[in-house]
Formats: structure tokens, sequence, C-alpha cells
């Protein structure tokens, strides 16, 4: 595994990030609670020190596993927790808040869900219009002023809504989609990192369809975030991302059966301005197999092939 400065944080983190969506048990395919246990404590194993939540992700069921998951290792010092506040799922849907009260309940919640009493880096989770940042930026500072958050972040903002939340709250990291199939937030993620935040790169896997996994076009359910949130799985994209795919088949043949995550991992990782890459999974052997992507690198030959082939199917 390699290692980061996250921004201005001054945090050593993994270049892996691993992301807990799935593995909160909504949205993602059905795991038991034992397999999903296990892919985190693979993931630590493996040298990942980093760790992505949110209350969004089933109802604190993800924040309950990780906090089980670094209990059990014992290795909560060793290890940096990243959650989030302003959304939650209730009832099988995302419901978003924003105001202070709303923050700080939150907050006490993540903190009994993961067994701890202090959160590494609290990010709010989408930008709420119908708050002004004076009010829930000033509850991360508060939350900051009393201890149980160390550093605080933004997932999902744009340039300029950073510009004014800063204002009331520094914001240390910020995070958003990026990935060789989205790369819409690159120049604003360029603009952060230029700033001096740690810039988290969230879906680096494009939700699995980079790891040539999935070969033909499915129906996912409603809720499934392969439908609602992720439109690579949708035409026209399905059928740009594949030819894209024969592209990273020829490369993974000349590099003895690369896996293609690995390739994708790897392209992720190469920009300058991505501290580090969010990458979800649920076992043990899909977790060992990302990790694996940070053992090596990619030639500046291979990543020009492959921006090759992005542009020239996307
Ligand atoms: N801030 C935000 O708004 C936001 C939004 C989205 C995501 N995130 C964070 O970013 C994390 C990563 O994004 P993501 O989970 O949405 O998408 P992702 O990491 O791009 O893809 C996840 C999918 O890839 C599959 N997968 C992972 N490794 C694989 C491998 N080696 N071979 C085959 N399939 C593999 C997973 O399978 P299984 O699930 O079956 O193991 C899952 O279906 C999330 O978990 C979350 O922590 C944040």
């Amino acid at each position: 595994m390699r290692y980061k400065t996250l921004g201005g944080t001054g945090l050593k983190v993994s270049e892996m990030c691993l992301g807990t969506w799935g593995i909160g048990g909504a949205g993602w395919d059905a795991y038991s609670d034992e397999t999903r246990l296990d892919a985190i404590h693979a993931a630590l194993e493996q040298g990942v020190n980093f760790i992505d939540t949110a209350p969004g992700y089933n109802g604190g069921a993800a924040e309950r596993l990780v906090g089980r998951a670094v209990r059990d290792m014992g290795v909560r010092e060793d290890v940096y927790i990243a959650t989030k506040c302003g959304t939650e799922y209730i009832d099988g849907q995302y419901v978003r808040f924003g105001a202070e009260k709303d923050i700080l309940r939150e907050c006490d919640e993540s903190l009994r869900n993961l067994q701890t009493d202090y959160i590494d880096l609290y990010l709010v989770h989408w930008p709420n219009l119908n708050f002004p940042f004076s009010e829930t930026m000033g509850a991360l500072e508060k939350l900051k002023q009393q201890g149980k958050v160390l550093h605080v972040g933004v997932c999902n903002f744009s340039r300029e809504q950073m510009e004014q939340a800063t204002q009331y709250c520094p914001i240390e990291v910020y995070q958003a989609q990026h990935s060789m199939v989205y790369r819409d937030n690159e120049a604003q993620m360029q603009w952060a990192a230029s700033q001096g935040m740690g810039v988290m790169a969230y879906g680096a896997l494009g939700g699995g369809i980079l790891t040539g996994a999935i070969r033909e076009a499915r129906t996912y359910a409603p809720s499934d975030s392969r439908n609602r949130f992720y439109k690579h799985f949708q035409e026209p994209m399905f059928s740009r991302i594949m030819a894209l795919l024969g592209e990273m088949d020829a490369l993974a043949a000349e590099k003895d059966g690369m896996p293609l995550a690995q390739i994708a991992l790897n392209w992720s990782a190469r920009k300058d301005f991505v501290s580090t890459c969010l990458v979800g999974a649920q076992t043990r052997a899909k977790v060992e197999q990302n990790t694996a992507a940070f053992d090596h690198t990619l030639t500046d030959g291979d990543i020009a092939r492959l921006d090759a082939a992005i542009e020239k199917y996307l």
C-alpha cells in the first residue's frame, strides 16, 4: 500500500480508502454481515488506514459494522475514519438535513455507531441550500471545538459553494465522483488540491463497471445504485464503456492478466490532484484484488494509451 498526505489535515492516508456504501446493506448486492466484516478486516490487514462511511449508508448500518471491525481488531488509533452529516436514509429514502440541531444529533449518533469518541474527518454529504452555510458549517465548527470532530470536509459541492462555506469553518477535504468514466468534477478537484485541500475520488471503479465483471446490460432494481446513482449502466454510456473495456482488456493481456480493477485504480491514483481513491467492495477477495493495485504503477505510456481510449470512446 502507498500513502499520501491528505492535504492540510496532515493525515498520512492510504491511497485506497475503503468505501462502505455497499457494506451498509442498501443499494448494492447483498452479503452477510460476516462477509462484510471480513472485507473490512482484509482492507486493514492490507495496509488500508482510511475508511469512508456515512449515516446515509442504510440508517447507520455501515457505521456500525465499521465500529465493530475496528473495535474487534483493536486498531482505532491506527485508522482514520471519515463519516458524514446532512443525509440520512429513512424508510428507503435519502433525506437531507442542514439545521444545526440535526448536525449535532447526527454526530452523536455516528459516534455511538462507530463506538468512538472522535471522528477523524467529518464531511457534509451533499450541499443543502435550504440552510445557510453559516448554520451547517457553524455546527461543524462547534463540533471541532468540542473535540468530537478533528477535521472537516465537504462532498459534492461546487467550487463556488466551497468558497462560500469555508468562511464559516475551513474546508480541509473535498470528496467528489471521479473515475475513468466520470471526469465532470476534475476542474474543481484540481482547484481544491491547489487550495491545499485533500481530495478523495469516489466511485473510482465507476460503480464496478471498470472491473469488467459486468459485460451485459441488466435491469437493476429502482433502489440499486447502478440504476438511481451511477449512469454508466444505461445506454448510451454502457456500450461506450464496453468499448473502453476492450482497450483495457488488451492492456491487461500485455501485463500478464492484470485485473481491470487494478488498471482503473492505477489510472485514478496517478492523478496528482487525487489524495486517495475510494473503493467500495464487500468481500475479502475483491478488497485484496483492489489493494494490490497500489503495489505497482502503470507506465506513462500505459496512462497515455488509456487517456486516448477514454477520449475515443466516452
Ligand atoms: N460522498 C458521496 O456522495 C459518495 C457517493 C458515492 C460513493 N461514495 C463513497 O465512495 C465509495 C466507493 O464508491 P462506490 O462504492 O459507490 O462505487 P465503486 O467503488 O466504484 O464500485 C462499487 C462496486 O464495485 C464492485 N467491486 C469492487 N471491487 C471489485 C472487484 N475487484 N471486482 C469486481 N467488482 C468489484 C462492488 O461489488 P460488491 O459490492 O459486490 O463487493 C460494487 O458493486 C462508497 O462506498 C462510498 O464510501 C461517496
